[in-house]
């Protein structure tokens, strides 16, 4: 089933997530929705408060699908051993039509839970480092926005506002 996607300004994108501790009926479809969802928009990943849930759960796939699709499901992750830094041109679904170059960490250690609650503990670089680090802001209410130098998110801002104003966002 495909889910509605929470935008910017929402509120519930600037909460810190729940930690997620059994895998209940409802998380399982909700995983399962969260992959067709994030197929549908064609991301490369979504965290569970864009569609609605304040849980630490995130999917994603480094392809967007455009190589078959590949979903990784993260829960509860760890981000750390991060070095070296790239900048490279970042969106996300919840900030819909607008982009930026946005400095990421190269590489990291993600230590997390899979779908089903095992945990998994991965060296992530590149796009996949990338992805982690924007999804994983999601979980902890960051916004890719904030990460941007403020010239260039003030940029966006006005952007957004006159959108709204013309109702084309
Ligand atoms: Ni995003």
């Amino acid at each position: 089933m495909i889910l509605e996607i929470v935008t910017y300004p929402a509120e519930i994108l600037r909460k810190r997530a729940e930690q997620v501790t059994e895998i209940t009926p409802e998380i399982k479809k909700l995983i399962a929705d969260m992959k067709d969802t994030l197929y549908e928009a064609k991301g490369y990943g979504l965290a569970a408060p864009q569609v609605g849930s304040s849980i630490q759960l995130l999917v994603l796939d480094e392809t967007a699908g455009k190589e078959g699709q590949r979903p990784q499901v993260f829960i509860n992750p760890v981000l750390s051993d991060e070095e070296g830094e790239i900048v490279a041109e970042e969106g996300c679904l919840s900030v819909p039509g607008e982009y930026s170059t946005c400095k990421r960490f190269a590489k990291l250690t993600v230590n997390a839970l899979n779908e089903r609650l095992e945990p998994i503990s991965m060296v992530a670089e590149g796009q996949l480092a990338r992805i982690l680090q924007h999804e994983t802001d999601h979980l902890n209410g960051v916004l890719f926005l904030d990460r941007l130098p403020s010239f260039k998110r003030d940029t966006i801002k006005k952007h957004i506002k006159r959108r709204i104003q013309q109702g084309e966002y």
